[in-house]
């Protein structure tokens, strides 16, 4: 049974393949709107969302299926103890594709292993996220023509941030890409990260501290949340929490055709200024998430026979 856990569950065919059915999607979407009927979604989230719980449930409701589940663990048999592995056995007797976010990292895979249905991963811990990266890679590829040759800047907290590893990591397929990593010393991109993907695979990329310094060079800025709810003392959370604003002043310092994204939500990092400039893509990154979640459950529904 095909499950998405990590975005290099695909390759770039297959990435490459649900940008252009994504597309396809927008120019149509008529063409969609019964494929899953009489589909059920079954949305596990045993974490915080709004977009993405959400669009999983729009991107079904588009596609003519329908969608069961829970946002809140407190509400489900977990807070009885219940297993995961068990959870994902009883879920596949209701529904043909979950989606499941949880704070343990690895939990989705566990759930994949025990599950008779597709699991797609919608964030595991700090690990790893990748629909998100699905919505990213579309909105670059509208917004550059090309998932090659370019520069991008994470900047943020690139240790808790899992949206930031995946985006890495399917990055490392694409020829040309040179990385900056923005962080303060305490937040940068863990040594798994940088050994295992950046360095493995031979990209270049480098490390500073500096937004201003970085920000000419980037055709995309890829900023993130400080990830609060993974920090061990409130106290180093706030010593952190605004260590980059993007200001009106610093996006001055940018190419006029760069994007700025964030997975959202954005708390104090993106002055609600910069929603204006053009170069601001992170709302429509919220809208390219759905498409790709309709893209994927199309994909992993028809891989599994049931469509
Ligand atoms: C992200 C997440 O949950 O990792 N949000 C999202 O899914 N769009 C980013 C975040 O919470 O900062």
């Amino acid at each position: 049974m095909r499950s998405l856990i990590d975005i290099l569950d695909f390759s770039t065919e297959e990435l490459d393949q649900l940008i252009e059915v994504a597309k396809d999607i927008i120019a149509d979407p008529d063409k969609y709107a019964e494929k899953c009927k009489r589909k059920k979604l079954a949305t596990l989230f045993f974490e915080p969302s709004t977009r993405t719980r959400l669009s999983f449930e729009a991107a079904m409701l588009e596609l003519g299926g329908s969608v069961i589940g829970f946002s809140d663990a407190n509400s489900s048999s977990s807070s009885k103890g219940e297993s995961v592995a068990d959870t994902a056995k009883v879920v596949s007797c209701y529904a043909d594709i979950i989606a499941m976010r949880h704070p343990k990292e690895g939990a989705p895979l566990v759930a994949a292993m025990n599950a008779s249905i597709p699991v797609i991963n919608a964030g595991d811990g700090g690990h790893n996220h990748p629909t998100q990266t699905l919505a990213d890679l579309l909105t670059i590829s509208r917004r550059l023509g090309r998932l090659d040759n370019f520069t991008i800047g994470f900047c943020g907290d690139l240790k808790f941030g899992r949206t930031v590893h995946s985006l890495i990591n399917a990055l490392s397929r694409y020829e040309g890409i040179h990385v900056v990593l923005i962080s303060p010393d305490e937040l940068k991109l863990p040594s798994y990260v940088k050994k295992d993907v950046l360095e493995k695979n031979h990209m270049s990329y480098e490390q500073t501290e500096s937004l201003e310094e970085a920000m000419p060079k980037l055709d995309i800025l890829y900023m993130t949340r400080v990830q609060k709810e993974r920090f061990f003392n409130e106290e180093d959370y706030l010593r952190l929490k605004d260590s980059y604003i993007l200001t009106p002043d610093k996006m001055e310092l940018g190419k006029s055709d760069m994007a700025v994204l964030h997975p959202l939500p954005r708390v104090n990092e993106i002055s609600v200024a910069i929603d204006a400039d053009p170069r601001a893509a992170y709302f429509e990154q919220v809208a390219n998430g759905k498409f790709m979640r309709m893209a994927l459950i199309l994909k992993l529904l028809s891989e599994a026979g049931k469509i």
